[in-house]
């Protein structure tokens, strides 16, 4: 069985470290990603890691997922509250699925409180900041040996 996780991350999180710092960090998207590829290492599996500004792109690399990856972690920034083609997708593929947000998004504006992406995923980490990329990747790994209970 594949042990490989897609790491994968929407509109604006290029601009992580740089894009309002006091609410998602001074880490930037490399550093997340060297983060999750040594978790990664870790736990025995291996991670891609990718980042799109483009809803289609990342509805495209949600389904391409199927066959080759284990499991996705996704964060999918604002398109998160938006994006019914994203839940979609994630639901089509049938892989588990990891949520993750560097913010708090419950403890934010309303129209961040709600998640689509939610409807699909096994779990949520969100508000821990970048770290919570290593928990997400650290969940991944977990529900490759324990699926999730439905
Ligand atoms: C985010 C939270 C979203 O509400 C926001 O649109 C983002 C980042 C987070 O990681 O905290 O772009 O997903």
């Amino acid at each position: 069985m594949s042990t490989k996780v897609l790491v994968l991350n929407g509109p604006n999180l290029n601009m992580l470290g740089v894009r309002e710092p006091t609410m998602y960090g001074h880490a930037s998207l490399a550093d997340v990603e060297a983060a999750c590829k040594a978790r990664g290492t870790t736990l025995g599996v291996e991670v891609d890691f990718r980042q799109s500004n483009d809803e289609g792109e990342l509805v495209d690399w949600i389904l391409a997922a199927r066959g080759t990856y284990a499991a996705l972690v996704i964060n999918a920034a604002a398109y998160t509250h938006t994006s019914i083609a994203i839940l979609d997708a994630l639901l089509a593929v049938e892989l588990p699925v990891v949520e993750i947000h560097v913010s708090h998004i419950m403890k934010r504006e309303a129209f961040r409180r709600h998640s689509y992406v939610a409807e699909a995923a096994d779990g949520m980490i969100t508000g821990f900041g970048v770290y919570g990329y290593e928990l997400a990747v650290d969940a991944a790994a977990h529900l490759l040996k324990t699926p999730a209970k439905p």
